[in-house]
C-alpha cells in the first residue's frame, strides 16, 4: 500500500456536497500512516459536522481564523508549519478562485498561503462550472504555481447533470497524496541510516544516554524509502514505529551500533549517521547494582569508537553523511568534523534551541560539503528529511561528489 507514514496532513474541506466524502478521505489517509488535522470552511460545516471529522481524525477541527482559543491551541501559522502536505478536498469553484487570487479571507485560504508544504487540490463542482473559462484559468494558475490536481472525475452529478466535476474517490486522492512524496532520486541505492540514542551501561540497572528520540533518523528512513532506496535503519532504543519498507536493526550500545554498521558497510551506497552516539562509556560495567554508600562517586569513562569515522575510513566507504549537534559556532565545528571524519557531507543542527533538534518535531539545519553549503529553514522533521534526501541524492550525482 502506498504510504504516508509519519506525514502531517492538513485536510481542507470546503462547502460542496462532496464534503461528506471527506470523512472517508480522513480514514484513508490515517490508514496509510498520516496524522491528519482538518480545516473546514463555514460552507463545509453545512454539509458535514466538525464533530464527525474530529472523531475520525482524533484532533479538534479548525474552523475559525480569528478565534483566540483556537489560536492558543494550534494557531494558523503553526498549522501551516506543521503540515507536510495540504490537501483541499473538496475544492469548490469559489475556493479555487480564492486560492488563485491569493486571498486570505478565512482559515483555509490563510493556511494555504502560509504553508510551504506541497498542495493537492481535488476540485468538485457542477460540470458547467468546471467547464467555465474562469474556472479553467484559475486551475491553470494553481498548477503554474506548483499545486497538484487530482480529478475531477466524470459521471452523474448530485444536481442531475452528467459530466466532469465529481470529486475524485477518496482512495484515489490518498494514493495521489502518497505519490507526491515518492520519487526516484535514490532508486536502486542501498542506504544505511543510524538513529536514536545509545545506552552505555553503568551497572545492570543504570546507563548513560541522551535525549535523542530517533524522530530525525526515522523521518530520513521514510524519505529514503520514498526516494526508491533499499533502507536499513540501525536504531538505538526509541518509541517509534518502523517506517514501512525499511529494515530495522535494533541495538543498544555504541559498540553494538558499530558492529551492525560494519556488517553492512560493504553493501551500502549511502551511510547517514543521524544517531546521537555516546562519545564515552563507563570503563567498567559493575556486575551488581552500584550501592549508594559513598558520598561521592567517580566514574571512569573511556572513548567509544567513532562509527562515522570508521565507516568513512573503510576501504569500500559509501557516500558518507554525518550530523553535527552543536550549541554554538555551528559552521566552524561542522566543517571541522567534515574534514576530520573525511565526510562527503555534514548536516549541522543547533541543539541549543529546544524548538528544534533533540526530541522536537521540527528541525532547521545547514548542510556543508567541501565546495558549498545549503540552509534548510525550520520545518517538520519529515519535510527536512525529504529536502535532505533530495540534496544528498543531488550531491551523489555531482561530478565533484
Ligand atoms: O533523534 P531526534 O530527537 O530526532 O534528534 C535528532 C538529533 C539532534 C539527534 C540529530 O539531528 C543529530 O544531530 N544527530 C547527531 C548527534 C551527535 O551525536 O552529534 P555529534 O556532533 O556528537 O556527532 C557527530 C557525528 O558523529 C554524528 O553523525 C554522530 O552520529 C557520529 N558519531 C558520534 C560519536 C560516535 N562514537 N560515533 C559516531 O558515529
Amino acid at each position: 500500500m502506498a504510504h504516508l507514514f509519519n506525514r502531517n496532513v492538513v485536510l481542507g474541506v470546503s462547502g460542496g456536497i462532496a464534503a461528506y466524502k471527506s470523512a472517508e478521505l480522513v480514514r484513508q489517509l490515517k490508514e496509510r500512516g498520516a496524522d491528519v488535522r482538518v480545516v473546514m470552511t463555514r460552507g463545509a460545516q453545512e454539509f458535514i459536522t466538525p464533530l464527525t471529522l474530529q472523531a475520525l481524525s482524533g484532533h479538534p477541527v479548525h474552523t475559525e481564523l480569528l478565534d483566540t482559543e483556537a489560536e492558543l491551541g494550534m494557531g494558523h501559522i503553526e498549522l501551516a508549519r506543521w503540515a507536510d502536505l495540504l490537501i483541499i478536498a473538496p475544492a469548490t469553484a469559489d475556493l479555487i478562485a480564492r486560492l488563485a487570487s491569493g486571498r486570505a479571507d478565512d482559515l483555509l485560504t490563510t493556511v494555504a498561503l502560509a504553508t510551504a508544504a506541497p498542495k493537492l487540490v481535488a476540485p468538485a463542482m457542477n460540470q458547467q462550472m468546471w467547464r467555465d473559462p474562469a474556472t479553467s484559468a484559475n486551475i491553470d494558475t494553481l498548477q503554474d504555481r506548483g499545486m497538484s490536481l487530482v480529478g475531477p472525475a466524470s459521471g452523474e452529478q448530485a444536481c442531475g447533470d452528467v459530466g466532469p466535476g465529481r470529486m475524485e474517490q477518496p482512495v484515489n486522492i490518498a494514493l495521489a497524496a502518497a505519490g507526491l512524496f515518492a520519487n526516484g532520486a535514490l532508486a536502486g541505492r542501498r542506504v544505511v541510516i543510524t538513529a536514536g540514542p545509545t545506552r552505555e551501561a553503568l551497572d545492570p540497572v543504570r546507563y548513560l544516554s541522551n535525549h535523542s528520540s530517533g524522530k530525525m533518523g526515522y523521518a530520513l528512513a521514510a524519505a529514503a524509502v520514498d526516494a526508491g532506496a533499499q533502507v536499513t535503519l540501525i536504531s538505538g532504543p526509541v518509541q517509534l514505529a518502523t517506517p514501512e519498507h525499511a529494515e530495522r536493526v535494533d541495538v543498544v550500545s555504541a559498540a553494538q551500533m558499530l558492529d551492525a554498521c560494519l556488517e553492512r558497510v560493504k553493501e551500502c551506497d549511502l551511510f547517514i549517521a543521524c544517531a546521537a552516539v555516546a562519545d564515552y562509556r563507563p570503563a567498567t560495567v559493575a556486575a551488581g547494582k552500584i550501592k549508594k554508600d559513598a558520598e561521592h562517586l567517580t566514574l571512569e569513562l573511556e572513548r567509544t569508537t567513532d562509527i562515522l569515522a570508521t565507516v568513512s575510513g573503510h576501504a569500500q566507504a559509501p557516500f558518507t553523511v554525518g550530523f553535527a549537534a552543536e550549541t554554538h559556532d555551528l559552521e566552524q565545528y561542522a566543517r571541522g568534523k567534515l574534514e576530520r571524519k573525511k565526510l562527503d557531507m555534514i548536516v549541522a543542527n543547533d541543539v541549543s534551541d529546544t524548538a528544534i533538534g533533540f526530541n522536537s518535531d521540527q528541525n532547521a539545519v545547514t548542510v556543508f560539503w567541501q565546495q558549498g553549503s545549503c540552509a534548510l529553514a525550520q520545518a517538520s522533521k519529515s519535510t527536512i528529511a525529504r529536502e535532505l534526501i533530495a540534496l544528498i541524492a543531488q550531491r551523489m550525482e555531482a561530478p565533484d561528489g
